[in-house]
């Protein structure tokens, strides 16, 4: 191996670290206490362990938070209800529905009952076109995250030439609208490669900087990559592993073993990209309770 690991751990404490800072300082100069409401509906075990570990964060930062948990044939009405619910509370700065929800209930129309400025997820349509057209906003968590690690390892994204892979709603088109803004630490040359490409290495080959957000194990190799370039693994795919006690491991999109032969930096999975979602997620919270945002 001769890429520098980007390590998500050290990154993401220092951010919840800074949001625990600002929340003291919101609870000493304003008397508020940063809030986040999170909704929880069925009984996948994924989602429930990452409700529970975000509700952990909030309690060792200094947030209050409250979670609902109601069962998979709950109605879309309920969840609506528990919405509308939130939106009224004053105690409550963020509300973060879980997904995925059970088939029956539209997503997008529970996406669209939250207030947008308690949006924490940066999924609200407001917040969606606020971001392409550079206004203040509530960020997607994980593209944020993104952009941080990359400032944060030294991998400032101005001026280089970023391809992401993956057009999805929740990473590749937010990552290409948060890097192409005329900002300090964005400022990117980006391009979108997707399955629609005839061939996708005709573009990672390009990249400065590769971001895999594809959702499928081992996708990006290193033949694929320029050499000395930096890759952001986003990828959480399970595959078998009769080696371990639980039968599985987690693995990223990208090739590690191959790719960090070729890249001068890379993220590894797990211990990446996945770490800096609730750090980032802390920071919008205390963004939403301080109400600077959209005043
Ligand atoms: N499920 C997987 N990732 C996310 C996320 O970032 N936000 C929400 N609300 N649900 C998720």
């Amino acid at each position: 191996m001769s890429a520098t690991l980007i390590d998500g751990k050290p990154i993401s404490l220092a951010i919840k670290d800074e949001a625990k800072k600002e929340a003291e300082e919101l609870l000493r100069t304003r008397g508020i206490t940063p809030g986040l409401a999170f909704i929880l509906v069925g009984d996948d075990p994924a989602s429930e362990i990452y409700v529970r570990s975000k509700g952990k964060t909030c309690a060792e930062i200094g947030f209050h938070s409250v979670t609902e948990t109601r069962p998979v044939d709950t109605s879309q009405a309920e969840v609506l209800d528990l919405i509308a619910r939130f939106n009224a509370d004053p105690s409550i700065h963020g509300i973060l529905v879980q997904f995925p929800l059970p088939k029956h209930i539209d997503e997008m129309k529970v996406i669209e009952a939250i207030d947008y400025r308690k949006d924490v997820d940066g999924f609200h349509p407001i917040n969606v076109g606020r971001l392409v057209i550079g206004r203040p906003c509530l960020r997607p968590c994980t593209p944020a995250g993104i952009q941080e690690m990359l400032i944060r390892s030294g991998n400032d994204p101005g001026g280089r030439h970023v391809v992401i892979v993956g057009r999805s709603n929740l990473v590749g088109k937010p990552v290409l609208n948060i890097l192409l803004q005329k900002q300090r630490g964005a400022n990117a040359v980006a391009t979108i490669a997707h399955t629609g490409a005839r061939d996708i290495a005709r573009y990672t080959r390009e990249a400065d900087i590769v971001i895999a957000a594809i959702g499928r194990p081992g996708f990006i190799t290193g033949s694929m990559l320029k050499p000395g370039c930096t890759v952001i693994d986003v990828g959480i795919n399970r595959i078998p592993d009769p080696t371990k006690k639980s039968g599985t491991r987690i693995i990223g999109d990208v090739e590690f073993t191959s790719a960090s032969e070729v890249a001068a930096a890379i993220t590894p999975v797990p211990g990446g990209v996945g770490l800096m979602t609730i750090a980032m997620l802390m920071k919008n919270t205390v963004l939403a309770a301080s109400g600077t945002l959209y005043s």
